[in-house]
């Protein structure tokens, strides 16, 4: 098992930055930092991580909707939204980097997603339901944007808020 890391919490300016692309000659440390993610979103426990909530501003996902018996880790190398449906999906979302804050976003329920693999081969694959608000989810991340921006100005002053509440009680 890989060592884990540490996770960013908002308001971490790297998580409003934009990451850079993953390119030839970064496979080594894609490779162990992917494994780090991994380990990072199995202890949360989560079910997406991107490399800027662990502060590498590099566009790297990790993702694994599978249950717990049965892993099925996928690793998102340059990850980018070809396709998405015109019919939108409700679901209630949270983030590693807002704990304990949850809201519903409306997206896309179906989207096809164009990546590499940690090996460089070109890869695509279509995701619906869950898995399509996880990929788009995790895509935002790599351009610094949270789910809360999805809400209300109202509603996500009113989370982010009492997520600085708790995240200062947490470091008392
Ligand atoms: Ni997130």
């Amino acid at each position: 098992m890989s060592e884990t890391l540490p996770i960013l919490y908002v308001p971490s300016p790297i998580l409003r930055a934009k990451a850079k692309p993953v390119g030839p000659g970064d496979e080594d440390r894609v490779r162990a930092l992917s494994a780090k993610m991994l380990a990072t979103m199995y202890a949360a426990p989560g079910i997406g991580l991107a490399a800027p909530q662990v502060g590498e501003l590099l566009r790297l996902v990790v993702i694994d909707i599978g249950p717990k018996e049965a892993p099925a880790p996928i690793v998102l190398v340059n990850p980018e939204l070809v396709a998405q449906s015109r019919e939108l999906a409700v679901r209630e979302e949270g983030c590693l980097s807002l704990p304990n804050i949850f809201g519903d976003v409306q997206r896309p329920h179906q989207v096809k997603v164009r990546y590499q693999a940690l090996d460089g081969s070109r890869r695509e694959m279509e995701g619906e339901g869950l898995m399509s608000a996880c990929l788009q989810h995790e895509i935002d991340h790599l351009n610094g944007v949270l789910f809360v921006d999805y809400l209300s100005a109202l509603r996500r002053n009113m989370l982010l808020r009492r997520l600085a509440k708790e995240l200062k009680m947490k470091a008392e």
